[in-house]
């Protein structure tokens, strides 16, 4: 089933000489439990992309459908309550709040979004796939910019998102981590049926990915 869909999507930034065209018709389909890739270099529109897909920006023109829904139709309580409930995000700067140590990382989301979460024993064991589960009491500035990425990549799991976005989710991470995230996000896919899509210029993601796309001068194409 199609989770999300893109079709002739187009982005640009600023006016004049100084405007930049980021996304260029981009078309793009992600379906249900399948890993998709979106490999680029630095400033080639990866979060740009992610954010338009993920509705925390509007495209310049063309249609952005999740789960069927055209997200320009909705009112924005409606995008804020399909985000909610359908998307998990791992933000490029993680986005975890400096002043709860990790435990409470996982508190606010049951405090925003009160059903559906990871019941205590799987958010244990995801916890401890990830090599995060002694790091509950820590504060995020306590932690080294992988341990942070993991917990970030954790607290968007935890929500249980039938779509999960992740910008640059391995950006920090050593060889043995990286793929210790990326059979994760296969098997939240393939088992847990969710449509993941991961935007990186990471290549060592490659091999877990079923579609790799290639976003280069604005345009998208598949691998
Ligand atoms: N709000 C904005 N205003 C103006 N320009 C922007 C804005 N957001 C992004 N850009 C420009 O759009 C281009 C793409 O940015 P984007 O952050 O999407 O790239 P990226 O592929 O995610 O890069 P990186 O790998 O470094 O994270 C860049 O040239 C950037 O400067
Ligand atoms: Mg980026």
């Amino acid at each position: 089933m199609t989770a999300i869909k893109l079709r002739n999507v187009n982005k640009a930034f600023g006016t004049g000489l100084s405007r930049v065209t980021v996304l260029q018709d981009v078309s793009f389909s992600a379906d249900l439990g399948e890993l998709n890739l979106i490999l680029g270099p630095s400033g080639s529109g990866k979060s740009t992309l992610l954010t338009i897909i993920g509705g925390l920006q509007t495209p310049d023109s063309g249609v952005v459908l999740i789960d069927g829904q055209d997200l320009a139709e909705q009112s924005p309580k409606q995008r804020d309550q399909l985000r909610l409930t359908t998307i998990g995000f791992v933000l490029q700067s993680y986005n975890l709040l400096p002043y709860l140590n990790v435990a409470d990382q996982f508190k606010l989301v049951d405090r925003v979004k009160k059903r559906g979460n990871l019941t205590p024993a799987e958010l244990s064991t995801l916890l401890k796939e990830l090599g995060i589960d002694q790091l509950l009491d820590h504060y995020p500035g306590e932690l080294s910019g992988g341990q942070n990425q993991r917990v970030a990549l954790a607290r968007a799991l935890y929500a249980n998102p039938q779509i999960v976005l992740a910008d640059e989710p391995t950006a920090a991470l050593d060889s043995e981590r990286v793929k210790v995230v990326g059979r994760l996000l296969r098997e939240m896919a393939a088992t847990h049926n969710k449509a993941v899509i991961v935007v990186t210029h990471d290549l060592r993601l490659q091999e877990f990915a079923d579609h790799t796309y290639q976003l280069l001068d604005g345009r998208l194409r598949a691998e």
